[in-house]
């Protein structure tokens, strides 16, 4: 990955990204990439002419935002071949009501029949899983790809400190850049906002809120995703999980060494092993290069174990299921 951006004959290579599902997310992550100029793009999707209609439009926004980024659409996977990273975004979203494991056995079947077909046309690319529930798609697309886990990550992490970050932003009136937050646990309604490391301005949190407050902004972003649904009726957030997914993508790919929260095979790591779980990963040209380890108190470790736990539990569901993954 570190020869992605030095190319041939002194011309930079673009980093090339295979989009999955170029529905709401897939298509924001396309905008997006297209958008930073460095990046070519293919976007594949199984409804016949939309990937491609999708693609046309942002390569016809270049002149405007002055872009050179090539952006391809597909409802094969021959356009994939040798891609540096893979996001895949297919698979249903919740509608109100529904949990993101209700989605389970459908995205496991789609996760699985995409990651077989991108894996074995770019067996050294990083995967990014975005789909639901998105721990266990990442376990999914672990073993299907057969890929070291340094290069199959699932986007969720970010995002949910992202809206942690923002509600505590909004409260305080100050600037989202002064806070700094941490969620790792599964994501779901027990996900783990570390608070003993959420600062505002180097200032840890509980110098700034009462603890019923904070308790009602850890409650927010735990329901973060559900609170989007229930507003949009008709399918799930996708400019925050978009925006979080490029920032995954431009660590790898610009090989930033930035630590982000981010689902990743444990093995050993806070007292979990085979586990595919959000904790802080050092993000680079090797996707996940290290697991950065907090010195975590009694009650915390107790919350991790709380969410990994629903993610066990899927993963034992998803290994009952008569899906081939080997
Ligand atoms: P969407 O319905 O707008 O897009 C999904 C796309 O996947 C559709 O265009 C559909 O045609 C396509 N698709 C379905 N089966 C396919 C296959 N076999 N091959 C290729 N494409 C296929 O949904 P949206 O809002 O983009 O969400 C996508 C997924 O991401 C959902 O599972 C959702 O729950 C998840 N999600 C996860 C987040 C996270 O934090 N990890 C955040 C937001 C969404
Ligand atoms: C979210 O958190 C639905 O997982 C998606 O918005």
């Amino acid at each position: 990955m570190a020869e992605i951006l030095k190319g041939m004959g002194g011309m930079m290579r673009r980093v090339k990204v295979t989009v999955v599902g170029a529905g709401n997310v897939g298509g924001s992550i396309a905008q997006r990439l297209a958008e930073k100029n460095c990046y070519d793009i293919v976007l594949v999707d199984i409804v016949e002419g939309m990937p491609q209609g999708k693609a046309l439009d942002l390569v016809e926004a270049g002149p405007v935002c002055s872009y050179d980024s090539a952006v391809t659409g597909a409802n094969t996977y021959e356009a994939t071949k040798d891609s540096d990273i893979i996001v895949i975004t297919s698979g249903i979203p919740r509608r109100p009501g529904m949990s993101r494991d209700e989605l389970l056995e459908t995205n496991t079947k789609i996760v699985s029949s995409v990651v077989q077909e991108t894996a074995k046309r770019s067996p050294e690319a990083i995967l990014i899983i975005v789909s639901n529930p998105l721990d266990v798609m990442t376990y999914v697309a672990h073993r299907v790809s057969g890929f070291p886990r340094s290069r199959v990550l699932g986007m969720a992490g970010v995002l949910d400190s992202a809206r942690f970050r923002s509600f505590i932003a909004e409260a305080l009136q100050v600037s989202v850049e002064n806070i700094h937050a941490m969620v790792l646990g599964g994501h779901g309604d027990s996900m783990v906002p570390l608070i003993r490391y959420t600062t505002v301005a180097g200032r840890p949190i509980d110098e700034w809120f009462s603890p019923e407050k904070l308790e009602a902004l850890i409650k927010r972003t735990r329901e973060g995703g559900a609170e989007i649904v229930n507003l949009l009726k008709t399918g799930s957030a996708y400019y925050a999980p978009a925006a979080s997914v490029v920032e995954m993508v431009e660590a790898i790919s610009k090989d930033q060494k930035k630590i982000l929260p981010c689902a990743t095979l444990c093995e050993g790591e806070y007292g979990f092993d085979g586990l595919v779980l959000g904790v802080p990963v050092k993000l680079g040209s090797g996707g996940a290069e290290a697991i950065v380890e907090y010195a975590l108190t009694v009650e915390e470790k107790a919350a991790l174990e709380n969410s990994a736990q629903v993610v066990r539990d899927l993963c034992e569901l998803v290994n009952q299921m008569s899906i081939k993954m080997d």
